[in-house]
């Protein structure tokens, strides 16, 4: 058992580790887990003793409430170590946050922040070794709540689990990425659960990128389901548009997810004497700056993309490639905020905290 400075965590320790075992070099994205897991049970009104223990399946009973209702959370965050051994996380009282805001609306209850936060430093302080120098190397680190309770009323449940696992990590897309622009199915509604980090935003993706990948397409942007006008964001990451030299992004909504990445560009952005201009794009506009040469880039930024270019759109099956980019925001802005994860460049927001 370990007391950290305010919770307690029960923790037992793997007989061996496989880390040996792992080609670091060639991740494929989210498909290994290390050693260990953190479980906290909901039972009673009350959330029970954290436990870190081996990385293992678990039995569920069949009805558990997730399984039919799909009352599931989750986020999305990342350790870096910098030259001197260190492991950093990048704002991860964002991340904190936000898995509230998405458990309120799912009716779930609140995790403390002690569970979430010293549960998850204490977590990477006994797997610190699967945190690899350098950059483009990342620990990816997913914590999530699933409803555990029991019967197939559809009600919340009273009991719950929450636990993060941990993933080493390279790039999410390892090859160019073009988008279909949605012109049918949408992501969200305003007052439906879009801007929660809800499993069932996720699902709900997979029918219409499916048959986005099968005609040779990675994404969707997703546009407002009212009018399918105005660009969204994409499945797995915020978008980012550069018409001109200014760099625009759709406004956060109900329907929109408000991404850590996105909001640290936008910061960045700006410190550089960037124009950014927070404000809906429509699908009109972008293909007219395609058209008229106007539209240098247009980019995706999440916690597991990173910050990805996109090279091309397919927008009522005409299909417009982006001209190669010179003095690329993108890069220029992932540098930046790779350097300040990596702990290569001051972190003058002070958004890097030490594990
Ligand atoms: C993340 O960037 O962490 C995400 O949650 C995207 C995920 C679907 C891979």
């Amino acid at each position: 058992m370990s007391t950290t400075n305010s919770i307690e965590i029960d923790i037992q320790k793997a007989a061996t580790s496989k880390i040996s075992q792992i080609d670091f070099e060639n991740l494929a994205f989210g498909n290994i887990f290390t050693d260990h897991m953190l479980l906290c049970d909901f039972a009673d009104g009350a959330w029970q003793k954290p436990v870190i223990k081996p990385y293992e399946p678990f039995l569920m009973d069949p009805s558990s409430r997730v399984f039919h209702y799909g009352q599931a959370i989750f986020e999305g965050m990342k350790a870096y170590k910098d030259e001197q051994d260190s492991v950093w996380l990048f704002r991860p009282e964002e991340n904190f946050i936000r898995f509230n805001k998405s458990a309120n609306r799912l009716a779930m209850p609140s995790v403390p922040e002690p569970v979430f936060m010293d549960g998850l430093k204490e977590l990477l302080k006994i797997e610190q070794e699967w945190v690899k120098k350098g950059k483009g190397n990342s620990l990816y680190i997913r914590p999530f709540m699933i409803a555990t309770g029991t019967g197939v009323i559809a009600a919340p449940s009273s009991q719950y689990r929450f636990m993060i696992i941990l993933s080493p990590a390279k790039s999410y897309y390892s090859g160019e990425v073009k988008v279909i622009i949605a012109e049918h199915y949408s992501r969200a509604a305003n007052g439906g659960i879009g801007a929660a980090k809800a499993a069932g935003n996720y699902s709900g993706q997979f029918y219409p990128t499916k048959l986005a990948n099968e005609k040779g397409f990675q994404q969707i942007i997703w546009t407002d389901d009212a009018t399918h006008t105005k660009l969204e964001e994409a499945g797995t990451m915020n978008v980012f548009f550069r018409i001109g030299d200014t760099l625009y992004t759709a406004p956060t909504s109900e329907r929109i997810l408000d991404g850590v990445t996105r909001k640290s560009l936008i910061e960045l952005a700006e410190r550089e004497g960037l124009k950014v201009e927070v404000r809906s794009v429509l699908v009109s506009e972008l293909v007219e700056a395609v058209q008229n040469g106007t539209l240098k880039e247009i980019f995706g930024a999440g916690t597991a993309a990173v910050v990805n270019p996109i090279i091309g759109f397919s927008y009522q099956d005409v299909y417009y490639e982006l001209p190669p980019t010179e003095n690329s925001y993108a890069l220029q802005l992932k540098e930046k905020l790779n350097n300040i994860q990596y702990k290569l460049a001051e972190d003058t927001f002070g958004w890097t905290v030490k594990v």
